[in-house]
């Protein structure tokens, strides 16, 4: 055989395997089957994990897609809200004290709905094993699933989006999914911004929420050039996942991205949430509540499963990986920015160190209450809180945290099952956070599933089994709320 014919017979090979390859991923296309392990990645059988390690770089063209999420909207919606109210008490209750820029209260009362016939009290008595063997876990525990878990992605509360779009222009409204808490159970917005360079200054944001067109304006004279520099990149908007240019967005035009502070408004939260981009396939992922940036500057550990070692790698790496799920390959079809680390990295993490915690008037010097400033009940929960409810084991004073991640195993409750399109696994390890500045951000626990303090109070008697009394479960509140 010559050289020619032994060429066109490679070709003839070739085509003839490419087009039998075709046929057979067409066909498995069109059934809909994948090959799935389901025993080896843990979820129940035929259950369609979505994306298993990779995310699909290439999708149906935008029109098509977009056609689809627009009609499945109210669905999803209301999937959603119909989950919240059957698990919470959403009502609007202020309680008596405000959040730390004096603009909202904080809400009060167990949002946590109970089974049927059960109080707290018969549910502390009994034991783990019961409340799962029964199914009486109170289904406002269990992990909260995302608005639209299938696709997850970033999702901002409506004030913020107004705001933007009245500063910037820029739109950060999903044509697929919307924010899903009511305001008053959200943190004050815009919230005050405290730096530790200027303690003296108190609430420097002159009410405002800093965005790329007016934050120079407002810290000009009371930041470094440095630190001014910092602001700017994290007001900056950069691609992101459903945010971007490509026809695989969630946005009607094209996008130049998100910012850092679109979720960490004025370097605290505007509880914006997403997936976590650290456990696979798609369903087991958990929703994640944006944290507060306030008092980074103590914290050792970053991210509540990654436990990133600092503030510089965290900066790094949300842009990286968390606003691309995790996934390094379909950033770079998006347009990933990757920020200079010894420059621009080093410049936002100095600005981020300095934004403070809220000023706590009746905490001393080793954050412990003044008996002088404070009343009866705050000091009955701060000794619960160091006694009988151990929680300073954890959330050691001064500033409320232990730089470790946890395991509370909330799993022995529960029966891992699909709700809302997430496998609810048990969490694992989740890093402690600060308690200084509590009553600021609710939602509570990584995924926000706690509404309010005193779900956060239920929550643990039950999950570390102290069996409080009813008047030590208030006070532990009264007590967080002075933090
Ligand atoms: C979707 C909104 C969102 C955007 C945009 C965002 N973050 Fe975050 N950020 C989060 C969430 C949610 C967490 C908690 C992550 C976790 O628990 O794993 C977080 C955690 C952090 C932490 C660690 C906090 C801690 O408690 O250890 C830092 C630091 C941080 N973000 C900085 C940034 C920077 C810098 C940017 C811009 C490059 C950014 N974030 C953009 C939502 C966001
Ligand atoms: C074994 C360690 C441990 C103990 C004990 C503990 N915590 Fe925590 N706490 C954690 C961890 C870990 C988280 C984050 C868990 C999560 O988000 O899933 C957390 C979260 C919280 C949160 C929500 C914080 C936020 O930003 O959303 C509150 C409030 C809280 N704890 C209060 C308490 C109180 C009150 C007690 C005592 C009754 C207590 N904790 C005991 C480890 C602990």
């Amino acid at each position: 055989m010559n050289f020619k014919n032994m060429t066109l017979l490679r070709v003839f090979h070739f085509s003839t395997v490419f087009i039998l390859g075709l046929f057979v991923m067409t066909l498995h296309a069109e059934t809909g089957e994948k090959d799935i392990n389901y025993e080896k990645i843990g979820i129940p059988e035929g259950v369609d994990p979505i994306a298993e390690t990779y995310m699909p770089v290439v999708a149906s063209d935008f029109e098509t897609v977009k056609a689809k999420d627009v009609e499945d909207k109210p669905m999803i919606m209301k999937r959603q809200k119909d989950l919240l109210e059957r698990r919470y008490d959403l009502s609007n209750m202020p309680s008596d004290v405000m959040m730390s820029g004096g603009r909202k209260a904080v809400q009060k009362g167990v949002r946590v709905k109970l089974p049927e016939g059960m109080t707290w009290e018969k549910l502390a008595g009994m034991s783990p094993a019961e409340i799962k063997e029964k199914g009486l876990f109170p289904e406002g525990f269990l992990p909260l699933p995302h608005a639209k878990h299938e696709t997850g992605g970033q999702v901002f509360p409506q004030n913020h989006i107004d705001q933007i779009m009245t500063l910037e222009k820029r739109s950060l409204k999903r044509f697929d999914v919307e924010f899903d808490l009511p305001d008053h159970l959200m943190p004050e917005f815009p919230p005050p911004i405290f730096i530790s360079t200027r303690p003296d200054l108190g609430d420097v944001s002159q009410g405002k929420l800093l965005s790329i067109d007016n934050y120079y304006e407002i810290m000009h004279g009371i930041l470094t050039p440095v630190q001014m520099e910092g602001l700017r990149l994290l007001l900056t908007p950069f691609p992101q996942q459903q945010f971007n240019q490509t026809d695989d967005r969630k946005v009607e035009a094209p996008s130049l991205g998100v910012s850092c502070l679109d979720c960490h408004a004025n370097g605290h939260t505007n509880a914006a949430f997403h997936l976590n981009p650290d456990t696979r396939p798609q369903i087991a992922r958990f929703r994640l509540d944006t944290v507060s940036l306030r008092g980074m500057f103590n914290q050792q550990i970053h991210g509540s499963k990654r436990s990133l070692r600092s503030i510089e790698d965290f900066t790094e790496f949300e842009q990286r990986t968390a606003y691309f799920d995790g996934d390094h390959v379909i950033a770079a079809k998006k347009g990933v920015n990757l920020p200079d680390r010894a420059s621009q990295v080093a410049m936002m993490a100095q600005m981020q160190n300095i934004f403070d915690f809220p000023p706590a008037p009746k905490l001393d010097t080793f954050g412990r209450l003044d008996p002088n400033k404070a009343t009866e009940q705050e000091l009955k929960g701060e000794e619960v809180f160091f006694g009988k409810g151990r929680c300073a084991e954890c959330h050691p004073s001064p500033f409320y945290l232990d730089d470790k991640m946890h395991d509370l195993k909330v799993g022995r409750f529960y029966k891992p099952e699909m709700i809302n399109g997430q496998y609810n696994i048990s969490d694992g390890p989740i890093k402690t956070f600060t308690l200084r500045g509590i009553k600021d951000s609710p939602p509570y626990m990584h995924d926000g599933r706690c509404l309010t303090l005193e779900d956060t109070v239920e929550l643990f008697n039950l999950v570390t089994r102290l069996n409080l009394t009813k008047e030590e479960k208030d006070a532990l509140t009264a007590f967080m709320r002075q933090l």
